[in-house]
């Protein structure tokens, strides 16, 4: 057996001994060149004239690059493009590239890149939401507005209302590994690239368009990334195509990455945003209409905001039915980098929205933070919708007998079912929720945590105490799995059997510590019925599998697991056919488990299989294909399926605050995950915990300062505070919750990858339930919940103006 068991994350060796190569490891041909962007140093205005002779003239220069110097397409944007690699008159932001400069050595270059003189007009920076609402500075035409019901007319006739304002600052990725590409020329004008991207293809496309050739004139490879985080969606493409342009130009190898500082000042972060509310609640708790506004700071260019800000819109009810809402959704342009996908990609934005409004309206109506959230919750089980799928046998991982062979997973499609029935619970955007696990969870989890008492037991300290306060709070996720841009839904693998039963295992996705190669090994493994170590885990490659979408959006094991399963299937049934054949047995008889086959009384080896096979003539690799059913989604009406299913979890934190200077721990959490029946125990439960910690460090530490001028200050670990070891829970419970997804998805698993992050807003929750123990005011808390922002928050708390 493969899949299902806690193995360690395939590199795990490699990652601690040092052995694991990154970019910036792989050894270069000799005469290898580095590169380095000279950076705009005012945040908005026309540029008049650069005058790089210094630049040139610095030790160690081979060329300059600035725009006028690329033969082709001068863009590194995703898709609207709006990016030029090298400025072209204007900036429109303090930290942008102008030119780069190409040098010896990594050194030479940075230092020849401070040396450009730069004469330019200034313009007004339009910096932050306010100013760019002032100047009505946006992407798209006007805001984007879903509703569902009448949400005014129900807010008015509501027995309580609620209304105010959260603010959420943005959030450095802090991948340990910077940015960085390597491009090495090939004979005929073709290009090699090796790159740090959750998005090969995408870089490949990059850098055709830059050097004027086909994409099959280019081929990007990527073994590793040390962390991604949605990083590396896009903001890999400035480097990749700089690399190839200039080594295209000089015909050496150009290797480029940022220095950490200038890895913060140039690339895009979470977007920050405001979100303001107004929401009314009838006697019982229950929610009957809610308004929000939510104000996107996107930054310069569009790259990702669009897609981000929907999915902001579409996590607004996070796990409540909201029976009438509107939300209204601003992406405004501003002169600071260009926000980019992080983990959950605008959701956890708008779940933040709707948290805020039951901590709120908690404190007016007087409930428990648990007994509102319940009473909100979508229905377990809705009359008049459709039934949730039985999970066929969900914890039944055998190996797959020829039935099943028949039946592959991938071409599982359940067309059709995309709009929801008459009767059904929906979501404001009009997706039937019919596999809400919340009630169960949440009771299990507050069993587990023994939160009762321990509620009671914070609330008798707060009591007792007027210097530290304490705060516990739970919170849940409902979080939305498949790109809301449909074909990118998509996925595809290439397996190799070799003559002596090895594997060689390629597929689409990318790995950036997430565990995605190990997990999808897993599956080849199982398919085959051999040992996990047989299976040859390679680097992700656009000449092996084509066209393939960033990994991101947490489907990565979803779509190339699926794919993988495909793949592995063609050849299964080849080989079972020979056998069967030879045996005068059925190939569906043909039983493929433990390392050995058995065929009709006899038994072999994989191995022996693999060579009898080979022998016989059959072919041995097979490409596999995987797009996942069922979805429709219009986003402007904001109508239809946009997810295949939603994951869950569920978070209790408790926390202590000194509310003389605002310093604050997390004491505990414990936490309750949904991975439907996951490939691998070990690698979700870490991802997990790396989820929690990181949504924590978002609202509560990592907070991002620009000054008046746009200049980012805090561009370094220095003033830049991401979560360590010594910020991790004291105790820190997680557990996965026993369950299979009742959508075919590959072993009934659910992704994990960005859901957990959310599961940190009960960390924030818990500092809000503290603060509000200082007074009788709700504190309105926002984040990052900073010691500066929790002392401001106490003094509205006990309503002293601060
Ligand atoms: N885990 C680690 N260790 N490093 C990362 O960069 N990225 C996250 C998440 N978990 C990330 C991570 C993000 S943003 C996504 S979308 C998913 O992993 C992507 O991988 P998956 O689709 O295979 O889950
Ligand atoms: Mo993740 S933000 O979808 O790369």
């Amino acid at each position: 057996m493969s899949v299902a068991k806690p193995l360690p994350h395939d590199s795990a060796r490699l990652h601690v001994t040092g052995a694991a190569r990154y970019v910036d490891d792989m050894p270069v041909p000799a005469g290898c060149l580095h590169l380095a962007f000279g950076l705009s140093e005012f945040a908005c205005g026309d540029i008049l004239s650069m005058d790089l002779e210094a630049v040139r003239a610095a030790p160690g220069v081979v060329m300059v690059l600035t725009a006028a110097d690329l033969p082709f397409a001068n863009d590194v944007s995703p898709s609207a493009h709006d990016e030029p690699l090298l400025a072209v008159d204007r900036v429109d932001y303090l930290g942008q590239p102008l030119f780069a400069v190409v040098a010896t050595s990594h050194v030479a270059a940075r230092r020849a890149a401070r040396l450009g003189r730069i004469a330019h007009k200034a313009r007004p920076a339009l910096l932050t939401i306010e100013a760019a609402l002032a100047a009505n500075s946006r992407f798209e035409d006007g805001p984007r507005i879903y509703t569902m019901g009448d949400p005014a007319g129900a807010i008015d006739g509501a027995d309580h209302q609620v209304t105010g304002r959260i603010d959420m600052g943005g959030q450095e990725h802090f991948y340990l590994e910077g940015q960085a590409a390597l491009a090495l020329p090939q004979e005929a004008g073709d290009m090699h690239v090796i790159s740090s991207t959750q998005h090969p293809t995408e870089i490949q496309h990059k850098v055709a368009e830059a050097l004027g050739v086909p994409m099959h004139g280019v081929r990007v490879e990527t073994r590793r990334m040390g962390g991604g985080f949605g990083g590396k969606e896009s903001q890999g493409n400035a480097l990749a195509v700089a690399c190839a342009v200039a080594a295209r130009a000089t015909g050496r190898a150009c290797k480029m990455r940022y220095d950490r500082d200038d890895d913060m000042v140039i690339t895009g972060k979470r977007h920050d945003f405001r979100i303001d509310y107004r929401a009314g609640f009838d006697a019982g708790g229950r929610i009957v209409g809610v308004e929000f506004v939510q104000y996107a700071r996107c930054g310069w260019a569009q790259d990702l905001s669009l897609p981000v800000a929907d999915r902001a819109m579409l996590h607004s009810d996070n796990a409540y039915r909201l029976p009438n809402v509107r939300i209204e959704s601003h992406r405004l342009k501003t002169n600071t980098q260009s926000a980019t996908a992080f983990r959950g990609f605008g959701g956890p934005q708008g779940m933040l929205g709707i948290e805020r409004v039951m901590d709120h309206a908690a404190r007016v109506l007087g409930l428990d933070g648990v007994e509102i959230r319940r009473r909100n919750y979508y229905d377990e089980r809705v009359e008049g919708g459709s039934a949730p799928r039985p999970a066929a046998a969900p914890r039944d991982i055998s190996v797959p007998k020829n039935e099943d062979l028949a039946s592959r997973g991938a071409e599982v499609s359940e067309p059709g079912d995309a709009a929801a029935p008459e009767g059904a619970q929906v979501t404001p955007y009009g997706m039937e929720v019919r596999d809400f696990i919340l009630h169960g969870m949440t009771r299990q989890l507050l069993e587990s945590c023994d939160y009762a008492a321990r509620r009671a037991a914070v609330d008798d300290w707060n009591a007792r105490n007027a210097t530290i306060k304490r705060g516990i709070a739970f919170s849940p996720v409902k979080f939305g799995i498949s790109f809301t841009l449909t074909h990118l839904n998509q996925a595809g693998a290439l397996v190799h059997v070799y003559q002596d039963g090895s594997v060689h295992l390629n597929h689409g996705g990318t790995e950036m510590g997430q565990g995605l190669f190990r997990k999808v090994a897993q599956v080849a493994a199982q398919r085959f019925g051999i040992a996990p170590e047989d299976v040859r885990i390679t680097a992700t490659d656009t000449a092996k599998v084509p066209n393939t979408s960033a990994t991101a959006a947490s489907s990565g094991s979803d779509l190339n697991g699926m794919a993988v399963q495909a793949a592995c299937d063609i050849i299964r049934d080849r080989m079972a056919a020979h056998l069967a054949e030879q045996h005068q047995a059925a190939p569906g008889d043909v039983r493929f488990e433990g390392g050995r086959v058995y065929v009709g009384g006899a038994e072999y080896s994989f191995a022996e299989a693999a060579q009898m096979a080979y022998v016989g003539r059959v072919s041995l690799s097979a490409t596999g294909f995987y797009k996942t059913p069922g979805l429709a989604w219009d986003r402007i009406e904001g109508r239809g399926r946009p997810f295949f299913y939603f994951a869950y979890g569920a978070a209790v934190s408790e926390v202590a605050v000194d509310t003389r200077t605002g310093e604050n721990r997390i004491l505990r959490a414990d936490i309750l995950h949904d991975a439907g029946a996951s490939l691998n125990p070990a690698i979700d439960i870490g991802q997990v915990e790396g989820g929690y910690v990181q949504g924590a460090g978002w609202l509560t530490t990592e907070e991002l300062v620009w000054d008046d001028a746009g200049r980012l200050r805090t561009h370094a670990p220095s003033t830049y505070k991401i979560p360590a070891c010594s910020d991790r829970p004291d105790v820190f419970n997680v557990a996965l919750w026993d369950g299979a997804n009742p959508e075919a998805t590959v072993y009934r698993s659910k992704a994990v990858g960005e859901p957990p992050f959310m599961l940190g807003i009960s960390a924030f929750l818990a500092l809000s339930d503290a603060v509000a123990a200082c007074g009788p005011a709700y504190p309105a808390l926002n984040a990052p919940a900073t010691p500066e922002e929790i002392w401001r928050a106490i003094a509205r708390a006990r309503g002293e103006a601060r």
